[in-house]
């Protein structure tokens, strides 16, 4: 088997899951990380080492960080006049990767057309530089269409945050809802004087499940009879779409407007993109969410950017500082000591290691969705190797009317089509702004 999850779990070129995610495109960078002129930044991802840069026109570059001529860092170049150049030789490159200038060569003896570097295509919205990593020819016309992303840019909020263990691990993290009863809100008493999503998450803590293979990717549900509606059943729904987005129930059903991804950095690193949208909420929540804030992950609790490859979003919560637990705390006050439901997620999914040796698991009923998931994307890289495109990729489209979060209700039936109808209702209570 570790054959098989070195293949899910490895991001590199030439990789089978590396090319498949190369097939979509990829959050790489926020809009404001570049000025035009400005300080080339280092980029890692899916395991290649990448310049980006805001040329004097306002496009943006991304491309191997390895200069064409003898391999010196283009970090460390000039960057000028509409390209980057080299400061060893002087090259120059445009944002397509087209070489514009050879300054160590008497000019007759250029030969610029036949120099090109590996630049890939990209895209801003909504102040965030997409990257297309794989064949230009196959690009998809549009950026994947999450409901969060399709309302006015004002009312979405973003953050990156990296992440110090594989991007399936991390994943697999946001798969596990049992975990939230226990890691997050362990501590709450179910006798105590809660209001309902309290409840329902800790009065009963084991839940069962539901599972369905989607066009974009994989559903579940998480259901327990509900101990705030008679005769009700809670149910928690959550996504995977593919390649690397989830949609996690952090919230009831009208408030979960959000996706979010664990993008490869490298094998042991990732980047968590988060997107969430206050525009499709009631107006209530909408006030009520902005002043509760974040759910726990946009607090300020980041290091300041860094040149480096690993310098990006790193939290001050680290395993070098034990995410500043307090034993005290955990005795006292929370189950783990540590503050904030984001740094709780990744101490437990770091704290496993850069990738898990899932020899070591012993999975249980409540990981059926993580099981589930890996067969699933052991079954579409196969099916990539042998000519079929990967889940959505040629349709953005397809993400569109994905919702996770949790709802309860009194009506039998089956369960897709229960959380269908709740979606439904709630999308028609929702009013967007204009
Ligand atoms: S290595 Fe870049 S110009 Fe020579
Ligand atoms: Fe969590």
């Amino acid at each position: 088997m570790s054959d098989q999850y070195d293949t899910i779990t490895q991001a590199g070129p030439g990789t089978p899951m590396g090319e498949l995610m190369r097939q979509y495109w990829i959050p790489a960078a926020l809009s404001e990380e570049l000025t035009p002129d400005g300080t080339p930044v280092r980029i890692l991802l899916l395991n290649e080492k990448m310049i980006a840069f805001r040329d004097t026109a306002g496009r943006v570059g991304m491309m191997d960080h390895r200069c064409p001529h003898r391999c010196a860092s283009l970090f460390y170049g000039r960057n000028e006049e509409g390209g980057l150049r080299c400061v060893y030789h002087g090259w120059k490159y445009d944002v397509e990767g087209n070489c514009l200038d050879m300054a160590n060569i008497p000019e007759r003896q250029h030969f610029t057309d036949k120099v090109h570097t590996k630049a890939y295509l990209t895209k801003e919205h909504n102040g965030v530089v997409w990257v297309y990593m794989g064949d230009p020819a196959r690009a998809p016309k549009d950026l994947p269409q999450f409901e969060c992303l399709l309302g006015p840019a004002s009312a979405v909020k973003m953050r990156f945050i990296q992440r110090r263990c594989n991007w399936l691990q991390a994943i697999e993290g946001d798969l596990d809802t049992s975990h939230v009863g226990l890691l997050h809100f362990g501590f709450v008493k179910p006798t105590q004087d809660l209001d309902p999503g309290r409840k329902d998450l800790t009065v009963n803590r084991a839940p069962e499940y539901r599972l369905q293979e989607t066009k974009f990717g994989l559903t579940y549900g998480a259901y327990r009879p509900s101990p705030t509606v008679p005769g009700g059943t809670y149910w928690r729904v959550a996504h995977f779409l593919y390649p690397f987005w989830i949609m996690p129930p952090v919230a009831v059903l009208e408030n979960n407007v959000m996706v979010r991804a664990f993008i490869p950095m490298d094998d042991e690193h990732c980047m968590f993109v988060g997107f969430e949208s206050t525009a499709f909420m009631r107006e209530n929540d909408r006030e009520r969410t902005s002043r509760q804030g974040d759910g726990g992950y946009l607090r300020d609790n980041l290091l300041p950017n860094e040149s480096g490859w690993y310098g990006r979003y790193r939290m001050v919560e680290c395993e070098e500082n034990d995410y500043l637990i307090s034993r005290d705390e955990q005795k006292t006050k929370s189950f783990t000591g540590i503050e904030g439901i984001h740094t709780q997620d990744q101490c437990v999914t770091e704290s496993m290691g850069g990738i898990i040796d899932r020899s070591f698991e012993n999975l249980a009923p409540s990981d059926i969705a993580i099981a589930r998931n890996r067969r699933m994307l052991l079954k579409a890289v196969e099916a990539f190797q042998n000519g079929v495109r990967p889940p959505a990729c040629d349709d953005p489209s397809a993400y569109a009317l994905a919702r996770g979060g949790s709802f309860t209700t009194t009506t039998e039936g089956d369960w897709l089509g229960l959380h269908k109808e709740a979606v439904a209702s709630v999308r028609e209570k929702s009013s967007v702004p204009a």
